[in-house]
């Protein structure tokens, strides 16, 4: 299905607030550089460390999955991006979209950004909708909420939105109430409110977790036309790997607040090195087959209780004594494609022609 264009017109009446520039213009590189990002909460245990030294860049037009298991950081690592912890938090590193560091601005500069530059789509669409306003009047205040728009040319935006996120019979859609809707068309209507400002950034938690497949299917379909008409850089968060096999141009695979491995879709689909990549590929249905096969055995350990060595080394069936002692660095081991084992990367060396080795 083709997506409307949006119109130039609503483009300039949608001008980011005070002192953020026009969008795009001029701007090479990635759209957004995350460097070194931890994330910390006070817990009862001591501090909870949630993301964990993370960094990577995403360019417009391209959609990098976040892949992990639930509790891996992933949540958190977006609410951080946008601002979103609580005070008690500690937060370092840097965000640097389009050329500002995201960290250190003033909550202000902040909340300019997340109404211009960046919006995210949550995984349960009732939490981003007023159950007692129409669809109409909750993007009609969202879109003047962001632009001098007058109500009416904001009504027009309006069923533009939702011609766009390719809702069928828009105009009726408009007069419904959210309880009248689908989940597929909640989270159409969350997906609208959430491009009213035409945003570079797009970050996306879990989105289709709560639909059913066929309805998941379409709603991702949707994403993939955004990213390529209009240009967005996406971040879609997903504990399935079907779901970011689907999605994703690149993917960082999480686990327990750091990045394990990361590469092309290609690279972690065919190629996976990290013991627990491998186990997420295996625990995944294939086609022509019934049951899911074991998921890895065990569980992620306590955020706030961290051992000193690999994360994952209890559950891997891989682990060797260097594994509980000290924590393996994420190597580049190929173009695009980087992993945090001692042992893969060991393995890649050796099977490496001598002269290439060390170089
Ligand atoms: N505000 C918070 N205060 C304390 N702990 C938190 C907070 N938010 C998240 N956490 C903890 O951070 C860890 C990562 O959570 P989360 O980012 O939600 O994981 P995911 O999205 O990958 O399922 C979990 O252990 C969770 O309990
Ligand atoms: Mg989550």
């Amino acid at each position: 299905m083709a997506l409307t264009a949006a119109r130039p017109a609503a483009e300039t009446a949608m001008a980011p607030a005070d002192g953020l520039g026009p969008a795009g213009a001029g701007e090479s590189g990635p759209l957004l550089q995350v460097r070194d990002l931890v994330t910390e909460f006070k817990t009862r245990d001591g501090w909870l460390t949630a993301v964990n030294h993370v960094s990577y860049e995403l360019h417009r037009g391209r959609v990098l999955g976040i892949l992990g298991e639930s509790g891996s950081g992933k949540s958190a690592m977006l609410r951080t991006i946008l601002g979103l912890q609580p005070k008690s938090t500690r937060i370092s590193g840097e965000v640097i979209l389009r050329g500002r560091d995201l960290i250190a601005m003033t909550p202000r500069e902040r909340e300019d950004v997340r109404g211009s530059w960046v919006s995210m789509v949550f995984q349960d669409p009732m939490t981003a909708l007023d159950p007692v306003f129409t669809v109409e009047q909750q993007l009609v205040e969202t879109i003047r909420r962001h632009s001098t728009l007058s109500k009416a040319a904001a009504a027009e935006r309006a069923l533009e939105l939702l011609e766009m996120v390719q809702i069928p019979s828009p105009e009726r859609r408009l007069k419904a109430y959210p309880f009248e809707l689908s989940g597929g068309m909640r989270q159409r209507v969350v997906i609208a409110m959430a491009l009213v400002s035409n945003p570079s950034l797009l970050l996306a938690d879990e989105p289709t977790t709560a639909l059913d497949v066929t309805v998941q299917a379409r709603v991702l379909e949707l994403f993939r036309d955004l990213k390529t008409k209009m240009g967005m850089g996406i971040i879609f968060v997903t504990h399935d790997l079907a779901v970011a096999a689907d999605i994703a141009d690149d993917i960082a695979v999480m686990y327990a607040g750091r990045i394990v491995e990361y590469g092309r879709l290609e690279d972690i689909v065919r190629n996976p090195q990290h013991p627990y990549t491998k186990g997420l590929l295996e625990a995944n249905i294939r086609p022509g087959q019934t049951e899911r096969p074991e998921a890895i055995p065990g569980a992620p350990p306590n955020l706030a209780k961290l051992p000193p060595g690999c994360a994952f080394a209890p559950r891997c069936s891989k682990v060797e004594a260097t594994c509980w002692e000290s924590l393996p660095t994420l190597d580049s081991i190929g173009l695009s494609h980087g992993v945090r084992c001692f042992v893969a990367t060991r393995e890649i060396q050796n099977a490496m022609p001598v002269a290439a080795k060390g170089a």
